[in-house]
C-alpha cells in the first residue's frame, strides 16, 4: 500500500516536471539566408491577396497559430516549442522574404509548405494575411 503511494507520488512528480520543463522551453533564434531575407515581396497585399491568404491560413495555419495568429490553436498545446505571437514583436519586424522562407522550409513543429503549397503566389498570401493580423 506505501509502495504504491510512493508510486503515484513519484509519477505526479515527474509529470509536473515535464510540463514545467516543456512550457520553459523558449524558441531558438532563427535564423534567415541573407538572399532570402531580401527577396521583394512578388504579390501586392490587396483584398484578393488578403481573401486567398486568410482561406489559406484557416486551412493550414490555424490549428496551430489560432485563428487571429497568437498561437492559441488547438494543436499548440501539443507542441514542444510554442508557437510565437504572430501579431507583434519579432514575427511583425522581420522581412517580408524571412517570412516566406519559414513558411516554405519550415523547422522542428512549424512544418514546411513548399510541397503542399507549391505556388510561391499562395505563400506570399499567406505573408500578407500575416502582415493584416499585426497589432
Ligand atoms: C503543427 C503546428 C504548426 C502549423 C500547422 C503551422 N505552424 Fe507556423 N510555427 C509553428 C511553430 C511551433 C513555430 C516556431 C518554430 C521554431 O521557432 O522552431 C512556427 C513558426 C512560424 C513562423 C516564424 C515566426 C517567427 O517568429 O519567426 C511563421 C512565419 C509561421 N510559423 C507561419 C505559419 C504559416 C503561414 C502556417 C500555415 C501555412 C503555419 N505556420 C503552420 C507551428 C505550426
Amino acid at each position: 500500500m506505501k509502495r504504491k503511494l510512493m508510486l503515484a507520488t513519484s509519477i505526479i512528480a515527474v509529470s509536473v516536471m515535464s510540463v514545467a520543463f516543456t512550457s520553459d522551453q523558449q524558441t531558438k533564434p532563427w535564423p534567415v539566408p541573407d538572399k532570402d531575407a531580401k527577396t521583394p515581396n512578388a504579390v501586392k497585399a490587396d483584398k484578393g491577396s488578403l481573401t486567398a491568404g486568410k482561406a489559406l491560413w484557416n486551412l493550414h495555419c490555424a490549428s496551430c497559430h489560432g485563428k487571429t495568429g497568437i498561437g492559441d490553436g488547438s494543436k499548440s498545446a501539443q507542441l514542444n516549442t510554442t508557437p510565437d505571437d504572430l501579431t507583434k514583436g519579432t514575427a511583425q519586424s522581420q522581412s517580408d522574404g524571412a517570412l516566406f522562407y519559414k513558411i516554405s522550409q519550415g523547422r522542428s513543429d512549424m512544418p514546411a509548405f513548399k510541397k503542399k503549397i507549391p505556388d510561391a503566389e499562395d505563400i506570399w498570401n499567406l505573408v500578407n494575411y500575416i502582415r493584416s493580423l499585426k497589432k
